[in-house]
């Protein structure tokens, strides 16, 4: 048997379940009544059992440019025939080269450096310490502090959910967080933004909790702000008009750095490059991942603006600048994928695309308005958020219930708690989009 034919065989036997510890999973329940998928192409996933599923979610908010798409395809195979691996320690390879001359290209502001990752959750923790060693560089090492917001979602590493704000994922390590951070407000408020259509009207004002924290803490203690421009992963909390500005101007007056933290914002999901883009505010460190490689291959990326950089590596002694990196940054393979994808966002303008669909979907999403239990719908982008009314004491039941029946259906949706997350690929045509809404439409009437 050739290697590929015992791999196929391998996958084929229906492998057991047990053994894989599955992330951010119910382990239990989910081996209990499996949901799995064999393939994908374009707008659609496979199951296991044959049926076709529309992706509603890019995957988890990542293949931006639509499934196993030919060029990327192609790029990784060349790149693993051709360079598997190179340290990137004291050495190079032009992949990596290549791809963050080329990102740079796109990004805003005099935002012109990038530091490879391999995941959201390391590009969080390598902006962070990027932070703090732009601080110690600068003569100001007294500025350590964090601060992050409500509902931020950062990833997992340990500077990822301190400065995050999501209870459940530092309940059991909360002993182990890092000691120097607080938190603003969230800006969800349903009171006075339920049914907004794109950027909410009311809630620019809550920027100015950090005029607090600056008073408690004293401005030259904090080193930067993380936020997500609009936080994905706790329910599509869209930013207030005006916030984000005014978020940056206290920044500006108190010297204290601004972290978007765009893995789900970055590469069209706004129908822009880059949230920083559609706000027109631009932060000092940006941390992307997903849509960098369309998820082909893993990796993250910190975007650093030109003057950090500087400082940092100019500052140093002779010698290694910043003692940080990862054995896989700027994986030869990843950034084969990065390089192939960006291409492809550029040559079938699918950041354009995703703007100009953006109206449509609006309109489509809004139409949900009045079924059962939908107490708001909201949407920016190719993004949409759907919150559904808590069952009595069951938070989370109402919204799983229906997740499970569109995928019963043949739809991928995502869903935190009672809030339905839609995402789907900028590929994705009128008639998905018909498609898609129709699917929620007969489960959330068919839901109670
Ligand atoms: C805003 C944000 N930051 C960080 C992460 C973590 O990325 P990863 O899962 O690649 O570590 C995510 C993942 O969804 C995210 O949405």
């Amino acid at each position: 048997m050739t290697e590929t034919a015992s791999i196929a065989s391998a996958i084929a036997s229906e492998p057991s379940l047990e053994e894989l510890w599955m992330p951010f999973t119910a382990n239990r329940a989910f081996k209990r009544a499996p949901r799995m998928l064999a393939s994908a192409n374009g707008m659609y996933y496979t199951s296991v059992d044959g049926r076709q599923v529309l992706d509603g979610t890019a995957g988890l908010w990542c293949v931006n440019a639509g499934h196993c798409r030919e060029p990327i395809v192609r790029a990784v195979q060349e790149a693993a025939a051709t360079l598997d691996f190179a340290p990137g320690f004291q050495m190079g390879h032009p992949y990596s080269f290549a791809l963050a001359e080329r990102v740079a290209q796109m990004l805003p502001g005099d935002l012109d450096h990038v530091f490879f990752s391999n995941s959201g959750s390391e590009a969080v923790d390598s902006a962070l310490k990027i932070a703090l060693a732009y601080f110690q560089s600068k003569g100001e090492p007294q500025r350590t502090r964090f601060v992050g917001r409500l509902r931020g979602y950062h990833g997992v590493g340990f500077g990822g959910i301190s400065v995050g704000g999501i209870e459940p994922n530092k309940r059991a390590y909360a002993a182990q967080l890092l000691p120097q951070v607080d938190h603003m407000p969230h800006t969800h408020d349903l009171a006075r933004n339920a049914f907004s259509r794109g950027v909410p009207a009311h809630g620019a004002e809550l920027a100015d909790d950090l005029e607090r924290i600056v008073r408690e803490r004293g401005a030259d203690t904090i080193a930067a702000v993380i936020v997500e421009p609009m936080a994905g992963s706790t329910g599509v909390l869209i930013p207030p008009k005006g916030y984000l500005e005014r978020l940056r101007g206290i920044c500006d007056r108190h010297g204290i750095l601004l972290i978007f933290d765009e893995v789900i914002t970055g590469f069209g999901r706004l129908g822009t490059p880059f949230a920083a883009d559609y706000f027109g505010v631009v932060p000092d460190l940006m941390t992307v991942a997903k849509g960098l490689t369309n998820a082909a291959v893993p990796m993250g990326a910190v975007f650093v603006r030109h003057g950090i950089y500087d400082t940092v590596v100019n500052s140093a002694p002779t010698g290694i600048e910043l003692f940080h990196g990862y054995t896989y940054s700027g994986h030869p393979l990843a950034a084969a994928a990065g390089l192939a994808t960006l291409e492809l966002y550029r040559t079938e303008g699918l950041f354009e695309r995703a703007a100009s669909l953006a109206p449509y979907w609006e309109n489509a999403l809004h139409s949900l308005r009045g079924l059962p239990h939908v107490i708001d719908i909201r949407n920016l982008g190719l993004v949409g958020g759907i919150e559904l009314e808590p069952r009595a004491a069951a938070p989370g039941a109402r919204g799983f219930d229906v997740f499970i029946q569109c995928f019963n259906r043949g739809a991928l949706i995502r869903v935190t708690g009672d809030i339905i997350a839609l995402s789907p690929p900028l590929i994705i045509e009128k008639r998905q989009i018909d498609e898609l809404v129709g699917t929620l439409t007969d489960v959330i009437k068919s839901v109670s």
